[in-house]
């Protein structure tokens, strides 16, 4: 299994080789580690170097906007040049604490799809309380690889839209929590050859381990968790998101 979404850069991941020990333990092969802003790209680079299996993100976050400029843009550039930066993100809109700079989150946006298609890389999108302007934006700048909308949480008529623009979407703890039915169902209609499966670690923690840090050995929860949802085997679910991950960000 590959956890395609892990911010394994942040300050509570002191012990990287044994949460990377963990993971392969329990089936969970390949991480690839998120960022959210400058620094947080550069570690994420630097971890892919001390280990075989960890691959990048590199980008900036729109809670991050405000260290988005011409030189950060650069930089960004210049880390995702890398060979196991595999897509530039986390980036996005997110309106959900901040929404007086929605030009800014844009203009960040619609800046690092730029980037992205020029280095041909696909993206991956966070969006929170913003997915009218989202899916408006992304009609407007098509990222040109398909690509990734992470922790979905979104109907599945948006999702539609989505994947006719060529996306995937990857859950995470959400899909344990029993107030989550409307994911649920979003999962249950989308086809499996477009999901994946990610933990936000160290954030969003499955059930059963609510109230932990959550790391990449977690996956195996929301594998089971969408095996029963869709009624396949979790073997198969374990099969066919890895295939889709790999496919996505060519590896
Ligand atoms: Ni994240």
């Amino acid at each position: 299994m590959i956890d395609v979404h892990a911010h394994l850069t942040n300050e509570g991941f002191d012990d990287v080789a044994e949460v990377v020990f963990r993971a392969e333990e329990k089936g969970v092969k390949t991480i690839v580690c998120s960022a959210y802003d400058l620094f947080s790209s550069k570690q994420a680079i630097k971890l892919s170097k001390e280990f075989d299996n960890i691959f990048s993100n590199v980008g900036i976050h729109p809670e991050n906007v405000d260290e988005f400029d011409e030189k950060s843009l650069l930089e960004i550039e210049k880390l995702a040049k890398d060979d196991k930066c595999v897509a530039i993100g986390e980036i996005g809109l997110d309106y959900h604490y901040v929404s007086d700079n929605k030009e800014k989150q844009k203009q960040a946006l619609i800046a690092q799809i730029e980037l992205a298609n020029k280095l041909n890389k696909p993206v991956v999108i966070h969006s929170r309380d913003a997915m009218g302007d989202m899916i408006e934006l992304l009609k407007a700048h098509r990222p040109k690889c398909p690509s990734l909308l992470h922790c979905y949480s979104g109907s599945y008529e948006s999702a539609e839209i989505l994947m006719k623009l060529g996306f995937s979407f990857s859950f995470g703890g959400v899909v344990t929590f029993s107030n989550a039915k409307s994911v649920v169902e979003v999962v249950k209609k989308l086809p499996i050859d477009k999901i994946l499966l990610e933990t936000d670690c160290p954030y969003m923690t499955p059930v059963p381990f609510r109230g932990q840090r959550n790391e990449p050995k977690n996956v195996v929860y929301i594998a089971d968790m969408i095996s029963k949802i869709k009624n396949i085997s979790i073997e198969d679910v374990a099969k066919i998101t890895t295939q889709n991950a790999k496919g996505l960000f060519k590896i």
